[in-house]
């Protein structure tokens, strides 16, 4: 295996044997960050999951939007969760010599070949959201805090056990329990994932531990959790698998650990169609969430999901355009986090963004108040 140092010096003379240069010209495959160049003569290549999650692609029009308003061209690709079609959208990318990409992927550890070629053409990367991973050409990552995300969804679901009060202290009148939690992870291939379910667990478990919550199918690991692409049919049906297994005589599920508004909704129509709830008042367990779909927004409102995280993805956008811009100036863009990230080859230089839980309680005060989604579109649950 070689390093990035020994390639780029392998790509050097093979350029110059070539008589081409490395990087910063217009050939065909050569591109990266020419200095002196105006924004407009420079295009960041986008590659995008999919479109199918609405975060994505409000993250995507963010981008493209702020991009623009900058003065820059922007390429911008969906994969449809398909790994070959991202590494072909990158590869094509690369070969039209971009100025630099940036990469939310599907497979963090699947572009590696692509990650190759951005470095030998002299293409920074920035990995947004989800964490490039197994490879040293990762310059820079944009994201949330995700071991808080996952924090704060142990903390709502503790919350909405009424196992803390609205200080996040542990309530007066808590439960003894033991009362049945279930527990869902997201895509094991999005490191994301793994930082969400160990923020979560570290929170959850002295509860374990003392008994006061049990997960009853016993499915405590996170690939027993794992939910492949993060498929809302596929958290669906693990709901109904595990209600018809492990709460068919009579036992009472209090609460469901769900990392994402998509999955949430799939265990939510599973415990309703087991004829639970249909809100929270009339029994409906508990459900934590992620990503503040409006559709989860407006079950939040009609209180049958309990929870979800805030993300802004107008702040990640941004955060990620003024990370491409000191990149394609030459500098170092600005981190606030250089020891979390260590992607198995290197720490990955970072900037992470805050987030916040929202509940019935304050989703007006964060969503509505601050211009994120209207009274409009909670009430119709859409864009
Ligand atoms: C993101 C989450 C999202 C999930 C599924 C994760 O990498 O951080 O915001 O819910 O992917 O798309």
């Amino acid at each position: 295996m070689y390093n990035r140092r020994d390639f780029l010096v392998g790509a050097t003379a093979a350029a110059a044997v070539l008589g081409l240069a490395a990087c910063g010209g217009s050939g065909a495959g050569s591109g990266g960050p020419d200095t002196d160049a105006a924004p407009s003569d420079q295009t960041v290549g986008v590659a995008m999951p999919t479109q199918t999650y609405e975060r994505w692609v409000a993250d995507g029009n963010n981008i493209e939007k702020g991009l623009e308003e900058k003065g820059f061209t922007v390429d911008m690709q969906y994969a449809d969760d398909d790994i070959p079609t991202q590494q072909q959208q990158i590869d094509q990318m690369v070969n039209k010599g971009v100025s630099a990409l940036l990469i939310a992927s599907i497979d963090g550890a699947s572009l590696s070949s692509q990650l190759d070629a951005a470095a030998a053409a002299g293409i920074p990367v920035i990995a947004y959201d989800r964490l490039l991973t197994d490879s040293e050409n990762v310059d820079f990552y944009v994201t949330f805090d995700n071991y808080k995300v996952g924090v704060n969804q142990a903390n709502a679901l503790l919350f909405g056990l009424g196992l803390l009060d609205e200080k996040f202290e542990k309530a007066a009148d808590a439960p003894k329990g033991p009362l049945n939690v279930e527990l869902f992870a997201g895509s094991l291939d999005d490191n994301n994932a793994h930082l969400f379910w160990k923020g979560a667990i570290d929170t959850l478990q002295p509860y374990f531990d003392d008994k006061t919550l049990t997960v009853l199918s016993g499915q405590m690991d996170i690939e027993q959790a794992a939910t492949q692409r993060w498929e809302q049919e596929t958290a669906q049906k693990r709901m109904e698998n595990l209600l018809t297994t492990h709460y068919n005589g009579g036992e009472e599920l209090a609460g469901v650990l769900a990392p994402a508004d998509p999955l949430s909704r799939g265990i939510i129509n599973a415990l309703q169609n087991a004829g639970l709830g249909p809100t929270l008042e009339e029994g409906l367990p508990v459900v934590t969430g992620q990503d503040a779909e409006i559709a989860s927004i407006k079950l939040i409102a009609d209180g049958v999901q309990s929870s979800t995280i805030f993300k802004d993805t107008r702040q990640l956008a941004e955060q990620a355009i003024v990370a491409a811009e000191s990149i394609l100036k030459g500098e170092d863009p600005e981190a606030n986090d250089t020891e979390t990230y260590d992607n198995g080859v290197k720490v990955v230089p970072s900037y992470l963004l805050e987030v916040q839980m929202v509940l019935e309680s304050n989703y007006k005060e964060i969503l509505v108040d601050s211009g994120y989604y209207t009274e409009e579109q909670v009430s119709s649950g859409q864009l």
